[in-house]
């Protein structure tokens, strides 16, 4: 088993091991004194791994339930939590017990906002199952839900007790998934380590996905030990996002993923950073090249002008400016602060 320690304000570990899922009641001895544990899981992950879990607890003489809501971003908001809320008090937790969160970023943002918010904070631990989750969103402890007026604009920092990687989750991950979650995984490379990039410009990442999944989570291990609430450094994992977010609204968050619009952000940006001279040449091309090879699309009809107006008009932009990520060169990444009303002539430029 591949174990990796997370040193936040909340210290916890993040075991990868294939089949790790049936374990998890063990786990949870280790990590809390809880009694029940209520799993929070969505409608495509509940078939294929709820009872292998409740069965795992109950193997280890811990009473749980499941509490399953439908599947989707459209069902990332307040009122789904209010259930899981219903659902925790019906079953009588208390703040001893731990809630489990089994499925992809949607479940583990929202399963982690419940579980800082019910009785003012109760223990989680993450096992995501979707590659983006296990990479990424599982790690550092960001919950919330969307409302209204935006994604994610209601949450907390919250760390789990402990995050269960089961590779073998992947096998019934459709490959549209997989590729959603190789946008961040390349992320990873592009900020932080540029022999890891050039593994994975080789093409062979879903060969040796365990390392790879060790990899991301260890850079971001690493970052978020430093900054744990996204004052500075944690920043730079938003490399590619301001753009992509920008695309996703313009599709209304449907018809392209999180990580199709990641890739075309991070292009889009390292070409913008070329251009100016801050960026060595050759660098957007290298990122299109390894997108391409994990099946992510590099560029977008959306014009310059929507994609600025998009991100300009985005309610989680708070104030006049904006940090952009970019990068000097392949594993070496920066923020940069640009004023909203410029972000169209740097991006053109
Ligand atoms: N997904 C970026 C972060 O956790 O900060």
């Amino acid at each position: 088993m591949k174990t990796i320690h997370v040193n936040t304000g909340s210290p916890y570990d993040i075991y990868i091991e294939r089949d790790i899922l049936d374990c998890c009641g063990k786990i949870i001895k280790e990590v809390s004194s809880a009694q029940k544990v209520t799993v929070i899981t969505d409608s495509n992950v509940a078939p294929l791994y709820k009872w292998r879990v409740l069965n795992a607890l109950a193997e280890e003489g811990l009473t749980a339930t499941a509490h399953v809501f439908q599947a989707g971003e459209q069902s990332k908001n307040l009122n789904t939590v209010a259930e899981m809320y219903n659902t925790l008090a019906e079953f009588k937790m208390t703040r001893k017990d731990i809630i489990i969160a089994l499925g992809g970023g949607v479940t583990g943002d929202m399963a982690g906002f419940a579980a800082a918010t019910y009785l003012r904070g109760i223990d989680f631990i993450q096992i995501p199952t979707s590659l983006l989750a296990q990479v990424d969103s599982s790690v550092g402890g960001k919950t919330g839900v969307d409302i209204v007026q935006g994604k994610n604009l209601v949450g907390a920092f919250y760390q789990p007790k402990a995050v269960l990687i089961d590779p073998n989750t992947l096998n019934t991950l459709p490959d549209k998934f997989i590729c959603d979650g190789m946008a961040e995984v390349i992320k990873y490379g592009c900020i932080k380590d540029c022999a890891f990039f050039d593994e994975l410009a080789k093409g062979t990442a879903l060969d040796n996905i365990e390392d790879v999944i060790e990899r991301c989570v260890t850079i971001k291990r690493d970052v978020v030990s430093r900054d744990e609430k996204e004052s500075g450094e944690r920043m730079l994992l938003n490399f590619g996002h301001t753009l992509g977010h920008a695309i996703e609204k313009i599709y209304n968050f449907t018809g392209i993923t999180h990580g199709m619009a990641v890739a075309i952000g991070m292009v889009l940006i390292t070409k913008a950073g070329e251009r100016r001279g801050i960026t060595q040449n050759g660098t957007a091309d290298k990122i299109s090249e390894v997108c391409r090879k994990y099946g992510l699309p590099t560029t977008d009809n959306a014009s310059f002008e929507e994609i600025a107006s998009s991100a300009q008009t985005d309610k989680k932009t708070v104030g006049t400016d904006i940090n952009l990520v970019l990068l000097d060169k392949i594993g070496s990444s920066f923020t940069k602060k640009v004023r909203l009303d410029n972000l169209l002539d740097f991006i053109t430029a």
